[in-house]
């Protein structure tokens, strides 16, 4: 008999890739699917930057490199950081990561005991959570409001922190719901921060890129006086299309450089080579195919939204950012679970049911707009018919 530890037991999953697979099993027995459910932009990474990835292999760039990242890819974040947010980040504080995820995975490894409790979002990204438990810590939910337009509050996260607090994990704009933080909650949040010195804090800034509606992005790295404390998780995967080539980054405190790379050195030792190259493509190259998938977004949501508030039962806001919708079905007298299980099943539409996200998430739906208008259409047509059935 194995004998497995027991924190495996604790560890969750991602559900959709669950419904990814579902999705890919009916597809290939026939049935017609419009997938609404992955959290993936659908256009191609722009050429410039697969070409940079195939000329740094041409170039004979197929070893290890520095754990941390090489430098000139540091260089050019740290430079994005400047134009993006107007701060600067000194590139040894930066480190490249295969991904966004294991920014996370190792900033819970990091903070997460027994005894300890970390605050995160929910409904928010599953790994937060599973992550947590992994380590033995206590999950701590700050749940993201519909009235509040699924933004975190600065009282409320404040008024979850205990003397237990080792970390506060933030997510704006947000997965599942599309909600953004105003920067005036940046703001008051990070100065009732002063009061708990001893708190770490990692934002998810993976969707910064992604705002509608005039909004601004207001990043936690703009706030000096917790710089110390605060570890910035970003990447290229949604803003340039990279999903599958797994490249991300963050800003850590300056003390805790040593041990990030420590614990990169032992996981996986370097992000591989040409992907490097082509992060470098990515943020020094033109800017103009981002913006484009940007704005193609920004279409669909003004499609979608009132679309899904037409259906009966459904009601939506309007998402400040990200790629996400998340209506609330309540009127449809149908739990969230199910009436995913239906719109899969029996309409060939794959979404994520809000229970995915956490407890708060009942009663509602997370549709993925990364998708073409006539899909969209498609799919708001067959749930339209679901629902008269
Ligand atoms: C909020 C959030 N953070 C991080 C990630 C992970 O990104 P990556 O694919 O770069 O690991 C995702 C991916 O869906 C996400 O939604």
């Amino acid at each position: 008999m194995l004998q497995l530890v027991d924190n495996l037991a604790r560890l969750g999953t991602e559900t959709a890739f669950e419904v990814l697979a579902r999705a890919a099993d009916l597809e290939r027995r026939g049935k017609s699917i419009v997938n609404l459910g992955i959290g993936q932009p659908d256009f191609r990474t722009p050429q410039h930057i697969v070409e940079a990835a195939i000329k740094a292999l041409r170039d004979g760039h197929h070893g290890y490199t520095p754990a941390q990242g090489i430098l000139p890819l540091r260089e050019a974040v740290a430079k994005d950081l400047a134009r993006r947010h107007g701060v600067e980040v000194d590139p040894d504080t930066i480190v490249i990561m295969p991904g966004g995820k294991p920014t996370m995975f190792f900033a819970v490894l990091m903070f997460g005991r027994p005894g300890a409790e970390i605050l995160y979002p929910d409904p928010g990204f599953p790994i937060y959570r599973s992550m947590i438990q992994y380590t033995g810590a206590k999950p701590v939910p700050i749940a993201l409001k519909e009235e509040n337009q699924f933004a975190f509050t600065a009282d409320q996260v404040l008024s979850q922190i205990t003397p237990k607090t080792s970390l506060v994990i933030l997510n704006s704009p947000n997965n599942p719901c599309g909600g953004a933080v105003p920067a005036e909650e940046v703001k008051r949040l990070v100065a009732g921060l002063a009061r708990h010195p001893n708190v770490a804090v990692m934002s998810d800034e993976i969707y910064s890129q992604m705002l509608y509606g005039g909004r601004k992005h207001e990043s936690f790295l703009r706030y000096p006086e917790i710089r110390d404390r605060l570890i910035l998780l970003d990447g290229w995967s949604k803003t340039y299309a990279m999903t599958g080539w797994r490249l991300g980054f963050s800003v850590w405190p300056k003390a805790l450089v040593e041990p990030i790379v420590r614990l990169c050195v032992n996981c996986h030792s370097c992000v591989n080579a040409p992907t490097q190259y082509a992060g470098i493509a990515a943020l020094e190259g033109p800017q103009d195919e981002a913006a484009r998938m940007v704005a193609a977004f920004d279409e669909r949501r003004r499609v979608i939204v009132p679309l899904l508030n037409q259906l009966p039962g459904f009601t939506c806001l309007d998402p400040g950012g990200a790629f996400y919708v998340f209506p609330n079905v309540t009127g449809t007298g149908i739990g969230a679970r199910e009436l995913q299980n239906r719109m899969l099943e029996q309409s060939g539409v794959a979404t994520v049911a809000g229970t995915s996200f956490g407890i708060h998430g009942e009663g509602y739906i997370r549709f993925s707009y990364a998708n073409s208008v006539d899909n969209i259409r498609e799919a708001i047509r067959r749930i339209a018919a679901l629902l008269r059935d």
